[in-house]
């Protein structure tokens, strides 16, 4: 998946490109480009690597025209290097693309048995020489932009100049995002709200199949089927204020740090002010009629549905399936009548998780979504939104969205609790105040952080880490598995303690270590146990807990110390040193935290 942005402007159209797409950065960072027509001459720069790359290129080898595309890349189909980064361009056309063309194979097979020859190996460029094949043919642009669009398979956002038309853009969106925004003489389009934040703040969100024949003043707009169409223009509140590092040294690093402040922010949200109860925004359906929740998403937003199942069903004793969102709608899901289905994430826009959205909307589900981005894709495909307040999170490894979805999930199983008359108002004050307490819990563990910098420094050399953990917490140490192999690149997986003795323990020896997140609940007993097995077998175990008694010092690796805490709070306070363990490892190995190599923030192809 990678960002796009198109200008018709009436200034220089460089330096604003540069600028939207240091905001589409998330999307991709393997390659850069920006395209121009002045005259009716395309012209054309690109770099490999991030976008201070092309920066640098265009200080160099400056380009001219008020009217230009630019890309920030994820490599699908071909690798980052030059002959592959967009704009494609040909002696017609200059295009940029975000998605899948599914039949680019045979479309190339056809073209190049026609002679057509081609730079790279992308699926983008078939789209290009598709494209320009048309207009050779005699077709007028417009009609050889439809005939493409009609040839191809997949999921794609489309923008596109033509040569010799200083004023003239197409755009068209498939299964990827692609807004259009309407300025004063001038117009845009992009990937997202914030690609065109700070550009204009009036857009229209283009739906699926719309393509647009774009001049400075006029965005016609048409459906699949070729008809004009009049779609809504939005006022966005999305802003181009850049968010900065702070004090801080990655912005990873100052995520982890705003986390009790974001998470109080979120719970303000849903616990009344004087902190005797748990509030939802109004709901479009009977929460206590609710038969079966569904929780569905991506990575570490998967990861906190994982923990909210544990919730749902002590707290609202209703049964709960979670799923990772790929695998959702393949497998025929099982709805049943007055389900709720539950979608969670960051960006409201990874394409797998808003499939499955579609899929449970059309199937009759009640469906919400758990959100950092209001203005997202699943933002307003939802029934109903359950925002996170976190903030824009900046770095690719997600740490504050995280906690903050476990902060809304915590407040929702309570709800539904007092919803289906199964928690009494005392219990609900007891909850509430353990949840207001929380913020404070976790500045504390925070301010312990230089103790997780020792086990940094012993776990940075090892090629394997596990991480276990039971219950509520076990989602937890498969977060922190992913945490530390995201950005410090070593192999890590986690394990629900008590499986390990079905196959994992033949990977502990004295070089693996294994991070024990076990905390005094109930299975602290059982835990304990499980890290003995692996210290029996020479592991090296670093013990994350509030009771570090339950192992002698002596034979462990390393150890934190945790507060005490109930069941609500625990996984949330324990995500922290999880996060730190993963930051400080990454400074060891000095990786590019914010941006680890082959990872986007936001994953909008399946
Ligand atoms: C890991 C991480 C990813 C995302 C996943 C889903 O640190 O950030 O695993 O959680 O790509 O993204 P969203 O939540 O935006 O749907």
């Amino acid at each position: 998946m990678c960002g796009i942005i198109g200008i018709l402007g009436l200034s220089s159209a460089s330096p604003r490109i540069v600028e939207a797409l240091r905001r589409l950065e998330y999307r991709g960072y393997d390659s850069a480009g920006i395209a121009t027509v002045l005259n009716g001459t395309l012209d054309r720069r690109r770099a490999v690597g991030k976008l201070e790359a092309l920066e640098k290129e265009l200080v160099t080898s400056p380009i001219k025209g008020k009217a230009g595309i630019g890309h920030t890349r994820w490599a699908t189909h071909g690798e980052p290097v030059i002959e592959n980064a967009h704009p494609h361009m040909t002696d017609h056309v200059a295009l940029v693309h975000n998605g899948i063309i599914e039949n680019f194979q045979s479309l190339k097979d056809d073209l190049l048995a026609k002679g057509v020859v081609f730079e790279g190996a992308t699926d983008t460029e078939v789209v290009a020489r598709l494209l320009t094949r048309h207009i050779e043919e005699g077709m007028a642009p417009k009609d050889a932009f439809k005939a493409t669009l009609d040839k191809l398979e997949g999921a794609f956002a489309l923008c596109v100049l033509i040569s010799g038309e200083d004023d003239l853009m197409f755009g068209a969106r498939r299964g990827s995002p692609l807004v259009a925004g309407i300025g004063k003489g001038e117009n845009f389009l992009g990937s997202d709200a914030l690609a065109l934040a700070g550009l204009t703040n009036q857009l229209i969100y283009l739906e699926e199949g719309d393509w647009v024949v774009m001049s400075r003043d006029r965005v016609a707009v048409f459906d699949a089927a070729g008809s004009a169409v009049e779609r809504e223009i939005s006022l966005t509140h999305v802003t181009n204020a850049l968010v900065s590092k702070g004090n801080h040294r990655h912005f990873m690093q100052k995520e982890i740090f705003e986390q009790p402040v974001v998470v109080s922010q979120t719970l303000g949200r849903y616990l009344d002010p004087i902190g005797t109860q748990v509030t939802l925004p109004k709901l479009p359906f009977d929460l206590k009629s609710v038969t079966k929740i569904t929780l569905v998403a991506c990575g570490t937003s998967y990861y906190a549905a994982s923990v909210a199942r544990y919730w749902i069903e002590k707290y609202a004793r209703t049964p709960v399936e979670v799923d990772i969102a790929s695998e959702f709608r393949y497998r025929d899901p099982i709805y049943a009548e007055n389900g709720l289905c539950i979608f969670i994430s960051q960006s409201g826009e990874t394409a797998d998780t808003l499939a499955a959205l579609r899929h449970a909307k059309e199937a009759g589900q009640h469906t919400a979504a758990i959100v950092n981005v209001t203005e997202s894709t699943m933002a307003r495909e939802a029934d109903i939104i359950l925002p996170t307040y976190a903030g824009t999170e900046i770095g690719v490894a997600s740490t504050k969205a995280f906690t903050c979805q476990l902060a809304v999930l915590a407040a929702f199983s309570v709800a539904m609790g007092v919803a289906k008359g199964l928690i009494s108002s005392d219990t609900e004050k007891t909850l509430v105040k353990e949840l207001e307490h929380l913020p404070a819990q976790m500045s504390t563990v925070l301010a312990t952080e230089e103790n997780i910098k020792a086990i940094a420094a012993e776990i940075a050399d090892a090629r394997d880490i596990l991480f276990v953990g039971r219950g509520i917490h076990f989602p937890i140490a498969m977060e922190g598995a992913l945490k530390l192999k995201e950005i410090s690149y070593i192999h890590a997986e986690g394990y629900a303690a008590g499986e390990l003795k079905h196959g994992p323990i033949a990977l502990i020896d004295e070089n693996v270590p294994v991070i024990g997140i076990a905390p005094s609940d109930g299975l602290l007993d059982k835990s304990v146990s499980n890290l003995q097995e692996i210290m029996a077998r020479k592991g090296r175990v670093v013990l994350f807990s509030d009771h570090l008694k339950s192992l002698p010092q002596a034979d462990l690796a390393g150890s934190f110390s945790m507060p005490s805490a109930g069941d609500l709070t625990s996984p949330i306070l324990y995500a922290l040193p999880v996060q730190l363990l993963a930051y400080y490892t990454a400074l060891e190995k000095g990786t590019d935290v914010d941006q680890p190599r082959n990872l986007a923030k936001s994953v909008t192809v399946e």
